[in-house]
């Protein structure tokens, strides 16, 4: 049966210039590179320059990622772009994206699930191509949370850095089979009652601010790889598949320890996990595609690989994606 599946073209990143180590954080709050690393596995994490914004990590991504693909901005209908770190409240980043690519057809928008947006920009853009609503679909995770950070709280700011990664998305015939290149299947869940664990303590509504970034870091932990190896189950239930079948786990790049824990309860091999989190940090949005365009250019995930991607942050919302890359 002729299915259409939203195949990769191809995949693009950008981390901003400065590099922000352990050592000099420990400058600047009570914290060590011994406390950082045995913690969560980070190393040093990437900080935007003064005037540099989402929406410009977002382009420069999506430029990586067009030419990557072979293809011109303009053969793009829609941008979907993941991010909690908007330029402004509104426009959405997005839509400065669109102007700053020079594209004036098709549609753009942002999708607000903090840490899972990338995988919720990736089920939404499926469901666009599938339906035909798009042909070509720039799906973009970007994020400046170096912004939203209070760099006095050595509980999170050790966490987060700043990055951005692109996919281009064609829509293309499949033959319905597992064999098929493109998204063979995407879980999405969320529940509002985490709320308060993980959020920015401000916005347009109710505080008139932007706010800073709190958590509660051991309830996030408890979580996380609970609700991780759920949607992957879903993915496996879906399809059939199991983690032996799978050639890269590419998980949100959080913490090492939710990703090593969840990589070894649904038994995936350790060799087959990409991880990033060591040299960018918590980069929310951006965390998934930075992490696939570094496999990707180093030769690890190559066409026709079984590739499932994960997320989990704020809300919580969590999800997985599966796809033949
Ligand atoms: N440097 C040094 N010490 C620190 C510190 C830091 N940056 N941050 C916290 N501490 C201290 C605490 O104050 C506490 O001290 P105390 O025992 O004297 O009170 C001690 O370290 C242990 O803190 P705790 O919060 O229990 O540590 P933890 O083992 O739970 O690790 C996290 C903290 C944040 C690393 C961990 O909870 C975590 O990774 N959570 C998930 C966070 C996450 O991934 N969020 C994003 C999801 S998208």
């Amino acid at each position: 049966m002729s299915v259409i599946r939203s195949t990769v073209l191809g995949c693009g990143s950008y981390l901003p210039e400065r590099v922000l180590t352990n050592a000099e954080l420990a400058t600047m709050v009570d914290t060590s590179d011994e406390w950082i690393v045995q913690r969560t596995g980070i190393c040093q994490r990437h900080i935007a320059a003064e005037g540099e914004v989402t929406s410009d990590l977002a382009v420069a991504a999506a430029k990586a990622a067009l030419e990557n693909a072979g293809i011109d901005a303009q053969d793009i209908d829609t941008i979907i772009l993941a991010t909690a770190t908007p330029d402004n409240t509104f426009p959405s980043a997005a839509v400065t994206v669109q102007e700053k690519l020079g594209i004036t057809h098709g549609a753009a928008f942002d999708v607000h699930a903090v840490c899972s947006g990338f995988v919720y920009a990736m089920t939404t853009a499926d469901a666009y191509l599938k339906t035909g609503l798009s042909k070509r679909c720039l799906v973009i995770g970007a994020e400046t949370f170096s912004r939203i950070l209070d760099w006095e709280d050595r509980t999170t700011c050790v966490l987060f850095g700043d990055g951005a990664g692109a996919v281009v998305l064609e829509a293309q015939e499949g033959e319905g089979t597992l064999a098929d290149r493109g998204i063979l299947t995407a879980h999405l869940r969320s529940d509002g009652r985490h709320k308060d664990k993980l959020y920015v303590d401000g916005g347009p509504s109710s505080t008139k601010t932007v706010g800073f970034l709190r958590m509660e870091g051991k309830e996030v932990f408890k979580h996380a790889v609970g609700m991780i190896t759920d949607v992957i189950v879903d993915a496996y239930a879906a399809t059939g598949i199991t983690s032996d079948d799978l050639d890269w786990f590419v998980p949100h790049q959080a913490n090492k320890r939710i990703i090593d824990a969840s990589a070894k309860k649904l038994g995936i091999a350790p060799e087959k996990v990409v991880t990033t989190v060591q040299l960018h940090g918590n980069t929310s949005a951006g965390s998934i595609p930075l992490a696939l365009d570094t496999a990707v250019r180093d030769g690890r995930i190559k066409k026709g690989d079984l590739v499932m991607l994960e997320a989990m942050g704020g809300g919580f919302t969590w999800g997985s994606v599966l796809l033949r890359w």
